[in-house]
């Protein structure tokens, strides 16, 4: 670890403004300086540099940080990789702080770990390039199926000869130890070498370490010979968390915003080779929640690119549900009958490749309804299941718009009524909700901290208990621009002390939370009411600091951080011209109150229009008790958007 010294010093070195001009060229504007941004291509310059507030900003494509966020963004880089790197330039030795003895021992053990590894590969390329069967097999094995020799560099490729412990005898020749070869599998318990008689791939960490090595047999039609053998888990390799090639493909993945994820590691290869590097392989195993999260550090979309048999699209089907799990978009590519990726691309080329791609790419959740509508067409029963597997899937989407959107589609697609996919996934959601309610709870009862929120009022009681039908999904009745500047207003000044009613004293961040507890379930997006309820936690715990947020790893945080500090008066657009006054500071009060009041009004505006169309239906469907307290649940809803409209009305008329 480098010390908290170290960062600093390495951030007070690391000025915006020094750090951008290494890799943009900047012209003063006013205060600031401006110039072209190098994360998206655009002709007249957006992006903005604060030398007062050691921050950039680009208006054109929203990204925004700190300079070490900017070394991060622009080179791919880990945080503790750009300081590094920063270090380096600016000549600043990094301090390692010392952690007990156990981390001490297990970082050197990683350590040369690698070192073996660095060793191992170097040997197995060597074999490959230099050894008499290396080039007759290996290297022409290689180069028959298409693999240029740049590439084959490029992907440190390898051959493991068939002599049974050559490569052992050598490494312990200069002096590497047994038991680290065993631990990374190299080296068998009988201290032979483990990988013999194979051409090798090597598997990369995302900064591009080999971390682990696959061996393909080059014998076939031998059934007790396995295809492929791979390196076991060892500490620098967790198979869970690793995809091959992700160190080469991690910046195309990015700049495309899409990965496009295959099967095997002779199609990364082979795609690559033709031009389309954002490639990347799970390596056999089912696609993994850590695989998943290492590419939504770059992207937020996963196309996968199958075999179009029964196999490849039940590996598909696994990795749907873990990909909508993380909140990221999937589509889905089969090839044609019996082609992978590599073959498919060697026979047709890259432009018919790419062009097959454009048609037949599909949105994967489409693709599934669709399919099981297909399978039970006349089938009640199996539309029954079909309906479940469907639900089960839509239920993992956490954007309420966009699960809502595909209950739209799905209810098409399978022909059954929107409203009642829409009951069983709120069914399945409200579980959900309950479940993590109680894990909260059982944590609050172990003693975890927490803050305790104030009783919701009486009045909104029955907001949140009653009049909301309960197949009514809750997320959706929300408006995400007053939830940002809710957020927006705590982020800037959650530490301010303000006056409320009696002369009572309190923070910012503690009364837009209080206030706005009685409809905390109805944001549209989490992540702002958590960040609210973050923001509130530290304030009250007196560790608030607008600074982290600068840096914080989730960058739409960051960014709205850096709208807070950079324009804290450029509020949405509120229906009523409320945000006239321009003076700083002073009026966070004023924002904060008026701010809160939209946004309940802005809620229950919402949630009226969803209770009418329920009531509709409910009239449709002669449901008279059902009706009734829906018909009781709009009356008093409509009291109170009277009363907060007059509280509008008096406090801006
Ligand atoms: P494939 O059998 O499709 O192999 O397995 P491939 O990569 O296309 O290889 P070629 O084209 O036949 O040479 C797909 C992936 O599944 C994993 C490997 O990651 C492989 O790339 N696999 C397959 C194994 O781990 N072990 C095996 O025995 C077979
Ligand atoms: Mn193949």
């Amino acid at each position: 670890m480098i010390s908290q010294r170290s960062i600093q010093q390495v951030i007070a070195a690391a000025t915006v403004e020094d750090v951008v001009s290494y890799y943009v060229e900047l012209r003063k504007r006013g205060a600031n300086l401006l110039g072209l941004c190098p994360f998206h291509d655009e002709k007249t310059p957006s992006f903005t540099v604060s030398p007062a507030k050691n921050i950039y900003k680009c208006f054109g494509c929203g990204k925004g940080g700190d300079p070490i966020r900017f070394i991060m963004e622009h080179d791919q880089l880990t945080y503790p990789e750009a300081i590094r790197f920063l270090a380096d330039r600016y000549g600043i030795e990094l301090e390692e702080t010392q952690r007990s003895d156990n981390y001490v021992e297990e970082k050197q053990e990683r350590e040369s770990l690698q070192v073996i590894n660095d060793y191992a590969r170097d040997y197995f390329v060597k074999q490959l390039w230099d050894s008499e069967n290396g080039k007759a097999i290996g290297l022409s094995y290689f180069k028959e199926r298409g693999f240029r020799e740049v590439t084959i560099k490029r992907f440190d490729l390898g051959y493991a000869h068939k002599k049974p412990d050559d490569f052992t005898q050598e490494a312990v020749g200069k002096q590497y130890n047994i038991e680290l070869l065993r631990t990374l599998g190299l080296t068998s318990k009988k201290d032979l070498d483990f990988f013999r008689d194979r051409v090798m791939f090597t598997i990369h960490s995302a900064s591009g370490k080999p971390i682990a090595f696959a061996g393909r047999t080059l014998i076939t039609g031998n059934k007790k010979i396995p295809k492929y053998i791979n390196s076991p888990e060892t500490p620098i390799y967790n198979k869970s968390n690793v995809l091959y090639a992700l160190h080469l493909a991690k910046g195309e993945i990015s700049k495309q915003n899409n990965c496009f994820l295959v099967e095997g590691y002779t199609d990364v290869i082979s795609l690559h080779q033709g031009g389309i590097e954002n490639v990347v392989a799970s390596s056999g195993t089912s696609l993994t929640d850590g695989q998943v999260k290492a590419v939504k550090r770059y992207a937020d979309t996963i196309t996968l690119l199958y075999d179009g048999d029964a196999a490849g699209i039940k590996a598909a089907m696994r990795g749907l549900d873990v990909i909508l799990k993380q909140g990221m978009n999937v589509f889905l590519v089969t090839l044609p009958e019996s082609h992978d990726p590599d073959s498919y691309l060697q026979k047709v080329g890259k432009t018919n490749f790419e062009q097959y791609i454009a048609d037949t790419r599909v949105d994967f959740i489409e693709y599934m309804a669709r399919s099981v509508a297909k399978d039970y067409k006349n089938d009640p029963i199996g539309k029954a299941k079909a309906m479940k597997d469907v639900v089960s899937t839509l239920s993992l989407i956490g954007d309420s718009l966009k699960r809502t959107f595909y209950v739209q589609l799905c209810a098409e697609i399978l022909d059954i009524k929107e409203v009642i996919i829409q009951r069983e996934v709120s069914k399945t959601l409200k579980k959900k909700i309950n479940q993590e309610k109680s894990r909260k709870k059982f944590r609050q009862n172990t003693g975890d901290q927490g803050p305790t929120p104030p009783p919701p009022s009486e009045e909104s009681q029955w907001i949140t208990e009653q009049s909301i039908p309960l197949d009514m999904p809750r997320e959706s009745v929300g408006d995400i621009y007053k939830e940002k500047d809710l957020a927006r207003i705590c982020i800037a000044a959650g530490d301010q002390v303000i006056t409320i009613d009696e002369g009572e004293e309190t923070t910012i961040a503690a009364y837009v939370y209080s206030s706005i507890f009685d409809v905390i379930d109805y944001f549209d997006e989490p992540a702002y009411r958590d960040l609210i309820i973050e923001i509130f936690q530290k304030v009250e715990s007196g560790e608030f600091d607008q600074d982290s947020y600068i840096r914080h790893d989730n960058e739409r945080i960051r960014n709205l951080t850096i709208d807070a500090i950079s324009s804290p008066y450029q509020y949405s657009k509120w229906p009523t011209p409320m945000h006239s006054q321009k003076v700083p500071n002073e009026n966070f009060e004023r924002d904060a109150a008026n701010s809160i009041i939209r946004f309940k009004y802005e809620k229950i505006k919402k949630v009226i229009g969803k209770l009418k169309e329920r009531i509709t239906q409910l009239a449709e469907s002669k449901e008279e008790e059902s009706l009734n307290i829906a018909l009781l649940a709009l009356n008093k809803l409509n009291e109170e958007k009277k009363a907060l409209a007059i509280k509008l009305g008096t406090t801006y008329g």
